[in-house]
């Protein structure tokens, strides 16, 4: 059984972890609230073999310290997690970071699938994140993958932003495919992203 890691694993992420446990993944997901992330576990847990064992790890994100405690208290036989999913709020920085230190513990290659919003395609912004981190984590062996949350075009006039499923299903796509970027729906022409 491999071990993945979903940070942000209780919302529009939840098929994901379902995904990754009915492929027999022990699957350790980060959200705040214990009651949410104990109803994955159970829905989970009444499907039966072959779906691998959701872990709760209760944590604010926002406490690094605690967060780096969590990622490393899943039980033993979880095994090393080699693949993290992340959808994290500001500050995402040093959290991808501690992800991508604990990916690098299991001494394996390992992959690191950063969810993003649409935002980062806005041609006014910034990258908000430093492009010489992923050269590093790439050369301690994490592959960092992102998946661009964009919105659909419906009509000549009406766009709308993305169904859980189709965020699910991006996602999901990522992880099994080896693109380093890839959008769900699109982020071109921008002014045609719904308000
Ligand atoms: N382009 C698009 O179409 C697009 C892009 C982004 C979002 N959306 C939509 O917007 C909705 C709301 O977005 P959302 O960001 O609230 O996403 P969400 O995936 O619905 O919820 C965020 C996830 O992160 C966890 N989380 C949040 N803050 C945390 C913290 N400080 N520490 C640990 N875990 C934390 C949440 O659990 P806890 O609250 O229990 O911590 C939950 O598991 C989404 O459900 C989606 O429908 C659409």
């Amino acid at each position: 059984m491999a071990h993945a890691l979903v940070v942000g694993g209780t919302g529009m992420l939840r098929d994901v972890c379902r995904h990754l446990a009915a492929h027999a993944h022990h699957v350790s997901v980060v959200a705040r609230s214990r009651a949410q992330l104990e109803t994955l576990a159970r829905d989970v847990a009444h499907l039966g073999p072959p779906h691998g064992p959701i872990h709760p790890l209760p944590v604010d994100y926002r406490d690094l310290p605690a967060f780096e405690r969590a990622i490393r208290s899943a039980p033993a036989d979880a095994g090393p997690v080699t693949l993290g999913v992340c959808w994290v709020h500001d500050p995402a920085q040093p959290v991808l970071h501690a992800v991508a230190d604990l990916l690098t513990e299991s001494g394996l290659w390992s992959t690191l699938v950063h969810v993003v919003g649409s935002g980062v395609a806005d041609p006014s912004a910034a990258e908000p994140f430093d492009p010489h981190l992923i050269e590093e984590w790439g050369g301690r062996g994490v592959h960092y993958r992102r998946v661009i949350l964009g919105f659909r075009i419906e009509s000549a006039t009406s766009s709308r932003w993305l169904t859980h499923a189709e965020i699910a299903a991006g996602v999901i796509r990522a992880i099994t495919s080896d693109v380093p970027v890839q959008v769900v729906g699109t982020v071109e022409p921008w002014d045609r992203r719904p308000v």
